[in-house]
């Protein structure tokens, strides 16, 4: 049995959590990360564009990719090395995200207790420092395994290398180059619960947890506000939040609240600040805009979502059309979030 299953023109739609129509070239879907060095050995692919796909929650194709889309099959997580008080927890790239965050919290292991319910595979994770509620992922990661299509050799390469920012690593930067098979974390059995972004004490009253919560309680707290606020990608074809929250310097962060007093700003005591891309998007009238099966979810103005059968070229020129009315009306950027194919941002 070969380590890999190859199709050629073959269908995306069901790739994506946007569930738009696209086509690949080719696809391979990869069963174990050792069969990548000979994969990536054929003269096909050296010459060809090559996208690693996850469970597709953080791309949108908004064209057909003429390149190879490849997908890494294998699962499972296993502790590495346990003193005790920490933990090194090693999960292979296909396995779900939100499994893993379970897993650590039945094993009394804290920390990813903010990043439940995320959608999106563990080898995603690190590629654009999924974060949460106050925490990202990246203050957890030990050691990220990569395939180095530059070297096609396996690779392990520590967080600082990796370059965490927000919503941004090494692996967002040359996505080309890198195909992460396996990530590693660093969990302690003890740690400070992250209670104070907004809403989340409130939730642990409502769960009775408000005294002495602990790490499932807070798992439990977030995955319930996740749940009223964001839309499911299981019910609703989205991508979780299409823009990035836009970073300012701090001086214009305080005129702005100035003149929009009601803007969240978040971090306003650091050199720069983020503002709140929901609420601009909501104030310039977008929240629950429809425009035939493209629109911004009525739920968050951040998302944007696919009733049916919407395009991905319908919904990069709906997003298109935001971000200038966000401009012209606050006169700052937005940004997309995933990783859009087939189409160029501006
Ligand atoms: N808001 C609005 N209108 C809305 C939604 C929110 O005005 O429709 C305002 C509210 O005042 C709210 C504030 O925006 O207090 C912040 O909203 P929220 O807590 O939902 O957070 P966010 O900044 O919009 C970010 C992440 C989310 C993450 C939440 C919670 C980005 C791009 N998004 O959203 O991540 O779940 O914080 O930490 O940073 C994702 O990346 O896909 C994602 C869902």
């Amino acid at each position: 049995m070969t380590g890999y299953l190859l199709q050629e023109n073959a269908p995306l739609i069901a790739r994506s959590t946007m569930r738009v129509p696209a086509k690949a070239a080719l696809l391979a879907d990869v069963r174990r990360a050792d069969a990548l060095p000979e994969l990536f050995g054929f003269p096909y692919l050296k010459s060809k564009p090559v996208l690693m796909l996850g469970e597709g929650s953080n791309v949108l194709f908004a064209g057909d990719f003429d390149g190879v889309v490849v997908t890494l099959g294998q699962t499972g997580i296993r502790v590495l090395e346990d003193d005790g008080s920490t933990a090194l927890i090693r999960a292979e790239a296909a396995e779900r995200w939100d499994d893993l965050v379970r897993w650590s919290l039945a094993r009394g292991f804290v920390g990813l207790e903010n990043l439940s319910l995320i959608p999106g595979a563990v080898g995603a994770a690190p590629i654009q420092n999924i974060g949460a509620y106050g925490t990202e992922v990246g203050e957890f990661i030990e050691t990220v395994e990569a395939f180095d299509r530059e070297t096609g050799t396996l690779q392990r390469i520590g967080t600082t290398r990796c370059a965490f920012g927000y919503r941004d690593s090494l692996f967002k930067r040359a996505p080309e180059r890198w195909m992460i098979t396996a990530v590693e974390f660093r969990l302690p059995r003890q740690r400070e619960l992250r209670l104070d972004y907004a809403g989340v004490r409130e939730e642990l009253e409502r769960i009775g947890a408000g005294d002495a919560p602990r790490a499932s309680h807070v798992a439990e707290a977030i995955s319930r506000i996740r749940t009223r606020k964001l839309p499911n990608p299981a019910l609703v074809a989205n991508l979780g939040s299409f823009f990035k929250n836009p970073i300012v310097d701090a001086a214009l962060a305080t005129s702005m609240h100035a003149e929009f007093p009601a803007l969240p700003v978040f971090g306003g005591d650091r050199p720069t600040a983020k503002l709140s891309a929901a609420w601009m998007i909501e104030h310039c009238g977008w929240k629950g805009h429809r425009e035939g099966d493209a629109a911004v979810s009525e739920q968050h103005a951040l998302v944007l979502v696919n009733h049916g059968h919407a395009t991905g070229a319908q919904i990069l020129d709906l997003a298109r059309r935001i971000a200038e009315s966000v401009r012209a009306r606050f006169g700052v950027a937005l940004e997309p979030e995933p990783r859009i194919i087939g189409a160029q941002w501006t």
